[in-house]
């Protein structure tokens, strides 16, 4: 399997509010044992987008703030939804310590800001959303998906990939 999985699709956001969208759209469709990625630089729009997640997937909008201390939190939604930033983790130990692994295993669909900070901490089967700065307010979603799970999770979010 390659690393980053097939580039399934390109979305481009042109304001807060589409980026807020997209994430609200993907919220409305996870399922229990989803698992989403997040990568691109400091105020790229990770967290933002996970806000929509949360909200699509049916979380009270006041319990979501980014985890950037608290590493991982749980909300309770449609379906129990972990949020998880990794970008103060220095590997695979620190991670171990904050019961990420076994939240993995356990209920509920995963959103990780940061996930390319601990390689391990992505599993075979994930979407992975690199989200570039085009300009200030415009932002390019750069879609990944590895394994049938994460394709359909993407299918689901964005419609069939066009031929
Ligand atoms: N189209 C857009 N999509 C997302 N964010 C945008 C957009 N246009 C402007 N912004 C601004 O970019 C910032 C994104 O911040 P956010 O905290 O979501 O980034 P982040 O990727 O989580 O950063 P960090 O890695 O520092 O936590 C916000 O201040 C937001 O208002
Ligand atoms: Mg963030």
């Amino acid at each position: 399997m390659d690393a980053l999985g097939t580039v399934t699709r390109q979305v481009e956001a042109r304001s807060i509010d589409e980026t807020f969208a997209l994430g609200e759209r993907l919220g409305r469709v996870l399922s229990l044992g989803d698992f989403v990625g997040l990568d691109g630089q400091l105020g790229a729009g990770k967290t933002l987008f996970s806000r929509g997640v949360a909200r699509g997937a049916g979380v009270p909008p006041d319990d979501v703030s980014s985890p950037t201390y608290s590493i991982v939190q749980t909300y309770t939604g449609r379906l129990p939804l972990h949020h998880a930033d990794l970008y103060r983790l220095r590997g695979e130990g620190d991670l171990f310590a904050t019961g990420y692994f076994d939240l993995l295993e356990s209920d509920g669909a995963m959103l990780v800001e940061w996930v390319s900070q601990v390689p391990s901490a992505r599993p075979d089967d994930s979407v992975l959303i690199e989200i570039e700065v085009l300009s200030p307010d415009t932002r390019r979603l750069k879609v990944f998906a590895r394994g049938e799970r994460s394709q359909r999770l993407v299918e689901a979010w964005l419609g069939p990939a066009p031929t």
